[in-house]
């Protein structure tokens, strides 16, 4: 949510850990922290100020920030020192040490035998290793830093009259424009594409790192999804009927009711000892909520078989033009 309750179509990524981030925002329309940091000042539905500059001023009219800015950088506020400063901040936010690092590093009672088995799932038949690692059995990062569709919000939207009008509306590399059609309009949808221009890219988002995704509900690129049992409900059913540039590696994944839970456990050992308390809690109201509400829960589609995917539509414009 945003300055005077604005809210925009994207759920906030977490910026823990967002130093290991090859491109940052979850199309990663911005490489660096610095270039990042710039961009929600000026979103109107986000920091909302004018332009950078009317940030900067605002910064020097208060006697602490220009005093710190000079001790820091030798400098007033500028632009630069602006983003850099905020940059350093969450380069700070480094988060690891979680019961899963313990039980990796060997010792076999830093998680319990649910969270164990939900590794060895993640790994075999669940299949999330193949985006959620860098390499098959990646214990650091979990992310392949890489890009997929995986069917989130794709029903709602007709994605090809969409990329078409994006095509039209917003020119190639204008990243000031892309932001505001990510954030405020229903281009939103589009992810990666509308940096891109590629038709592989439509609706396709960076895959998150899943450390400490416990305390950071709710889930996916728009916020829809409330909880972890959630999450895997959506992997469960091979979502995205109707979705041509569905990854390939989603399908019906078979899991029982206790699979899921192992998952949800093993999710859970990923919290770091900063957040234990509020995991704990985080983890009781998941659960509670997902005893009486499990939205995205469709059995007889994950027991199923792979759908055949649709063809996918041209997009008659020539994608290489702005
Ligand atoms: C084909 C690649 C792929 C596979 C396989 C995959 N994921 Fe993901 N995961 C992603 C991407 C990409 C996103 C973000 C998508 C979006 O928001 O539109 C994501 C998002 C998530 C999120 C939400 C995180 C957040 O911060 O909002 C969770 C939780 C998650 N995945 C868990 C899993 C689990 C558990 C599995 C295995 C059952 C799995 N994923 C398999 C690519 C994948």
């Amino acid at each position: 949510m945003g300055i005077q309750g604005r809210v925009g179509q994207r759920n906030a990524p977490t910026v823990l850990n967002a130093l290991y981030n090859k491109k940052q925002f979850w199309d990663g329309r911005s490489e660096t922290l610095e270039d990042q940091a710039a961009m929600p000042i000026t979103n109107p539905s986000e920091i909302g100020q004018a332009s950078l500059d009317t940030a900067v001023a605002t910064l020097r009219a208060i006697a602490e920030y220009k005093e710190e800015f000079q001790h820091v950088f030798g400098q007033d506020p500028t632009r630069l020192t602006l983003v850099r400063a905020i940059a350093a901040y969450e380069r700070t936010l480094v988060s690891f040490d979680s019961p899963f690092d313990h039980f990796i590093a060997g010792d076999p009672n830093a998680i319990d035998d649910a969270a164990k088995r939900g590794w060895v799932l993640f790994n075999t038949k669940a299949k999330c290793n193949r985006c959620h690692a860098s390499v098959n059995h990646d214990v650091v990062y979990f992310t392949d830093f890489e890009f997929h569709n995986i069917g989130i919000g794709i029903l709602r939207h007709h994605v090809t009259p969409l990329a078409l009008k994006a095509m039209q509306e917003i020119k190639k590399g204008d990243l000031p424009a892309i932001d505001r059609a990510a954030i405020q309009s229903d281009f939103s949808v589009l992810g990666r594409f509308l940096v891109t221009r590629q038709e592989a890219d439509i609706a396709s988002f960076k895959t998150p790192t899943l450390r400490n995704v416990l305390v950071t509900a709710p889930y996916f690129h728009d916020g829809s999804m409330q909880t972890l049992w959630d999450a895997v409900d959506h992997y469960n059913k091979g979502d995205g009927l109707k979705d041509p540039w569905l990854d390939d590696d989603i399908e019906p994944l078979a899991l029982t009711e206790d699979e899921i839970d192992d998952l949800v456990a093993f999710m859970a050992s990923l919290t770091s000892p900063e957040y234990k308390e509020i995991g704990i809690k985080e983890f009781a109201r998941q659960r509670a909520l997902a005893r009486t509400s499990r939205p995205q829960r469709d059995t007889a589609r994950a027991f199923g078989p792979k759908p055949e995917k649709p063809k996918a539509p041209s997009l008659t414009n020539d994608s290489s033009h702005p």
